[in-house]
């Protein structure tokens, strides 16, 4: 059993919109309504297909688990819900809620059809995420108060609610808590031509000029990520201003770009440091990811959860038992020729 918990209030949860620090020009910039959410044709679709038949109901919404790496659109989606189903969104994050009571204090605050959006929920602590499979489930909590002799448990209903999970690692969910999600839907990596699209969007919210060759050049080099586009779109939008006449062209975007560090193909620093040290320094591999963490400098989460996911879909690295081997393409990105080792063997 959890520790008996005396404190329900004032547990810090967050309920504004600002999970994490969003930039104004993010929040701007986030589309409110499917209309204006671009790509995601999948996950859209199941979406649209629940909100529909909620509203048709007079119903909460089922609990829908949004997986997939930064900056995908989350969130947004989350937002654009609350939107369309005319509810309340509160916002908070796994971390955050650290006790069975920071989950009542959130739940019994809400109205019945509300939407608790826990963005990182794969890092909930084990203890509070049992409280959270009868609250999913049945709609209620039973909540130890008092210590000692005069301990005794608590049966709490909450409004039906929808709870609307967001990760980045949604292997490391338990099973009972992913079973409970009547959807579990897996944002990908967005296509150029829908990149182009969201860039396009981006400028003329932000009004700045840009022409084809302007967009085509962010939607390129942005990783697949709107998140990174709209940041790319800033910085050329500072470059354009200070070195071109304001408009970002197709050169404009290049030069500010180059200078970023980010090439053509949208790869970063960083993403090229893993991949100039698995070829000089590993012979391209195996090697496993916490040896390449530390000799890169970077946290091994953040590897696994920002940089590996694109470059595994790129095909710049793959993942075997033993380890990351860098692949043709890999060699290819930092200017090698792959050795004809046995490291291509594996793959
Ligand atoms: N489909 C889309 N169309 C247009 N803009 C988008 C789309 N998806 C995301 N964006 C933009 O990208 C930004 C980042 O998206 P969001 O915050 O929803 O990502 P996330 O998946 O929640 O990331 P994280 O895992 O870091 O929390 C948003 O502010 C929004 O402007
Ligand atoms: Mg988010």
């Amino acid at each position: 059993m959890p520790s008996p918990d005396q404190s329900p209030k004032g547990t810090g949860f967050i309920t504004s919109a600002l999970s994490s620090p969003v930039s104004p020009t993010e929040a701007a910039l986030r589309p409110l309504s499917f209309a204006d959410f671009a790509g995601q044709p999948k996950t859209v679709e199941r979406l649209q297909v629940m909100v529909g038949a909620a509203k048709r109901r007079g119903e909460a919404l089922n609990h829908i688990l949004l997986s997939g790496p930064p900056g995908l659109g989350k969130t947004t989606l989350a937002f654009i819900l609350g939107h369309e189903l005319g509810r309340n969104v509160r916002v908070t994050s796994g971390p955050v809620i650290e006790k069975a009571g920071d989950l009542a204090g959130l739940l019994t605050s809400m109205e019945e059809g509300d939407i608790l959006f826990i963005d990182e929920i794969h890092r909930i602590p084990k203890t509070v995420e049992e409280y959270l499979y009868s609250a999913m489930e049945d709609f209620r909590l039973d909540i130890m108060i008092d210590q000692g002799p005069n301990a005794r448990s608590v049966r709490l209903s909450i409004p039906k609610f929808t709870l609307i999970g967001a990760t980045t690692r949604s292997g490391l969910l338990t099973a009972p808590l992913r079973s409970r999600f009547t959807l579990n839907t897996r944002l990908d990596y967005y296509d150029r031509a829908t990149l182009e699209g969201i860039v396009r969007r981006s400028c003329a919210l932000l009004k700045v000029g840009l022409d084809a060759g302007g967009a085509s050049e962010i939607a390129t080099r942005a990783r697949g990520t709107p998140r990174i586009a709209n940041n790319l779109i800033n910085f050329c939008r500072d470059y354009a201003s200070e070195k071109a006449s304001g408009r970002i062209t197709q050169s404009v975007a290049a030069a500010a770009l180059e200078l970023l560090e980010i090439d053509a193909a949208g790869l970063d620093e960083m993403d090229k440091r893993v991949l100039r040290l698995m070829a000089e320094n590993y012979q391209g591999g195996p090697v496993g990811l916490g040896t390449i963490a530390i000799a890169v400098g970077e946290e091994a989460e953040t590897l696994e959860e920002v940089h590996e996911p694109f470059l595994i879909q790129e095909g710049y690295l793959a993942r075997t038992a033993q380890g990351r081997i860098l692949t043709a393409k890999g060699y290819g990105a930092i200017g090698l020729k792959a050795a004809t080792g046995d490291q291509q063997s594996l793959l």
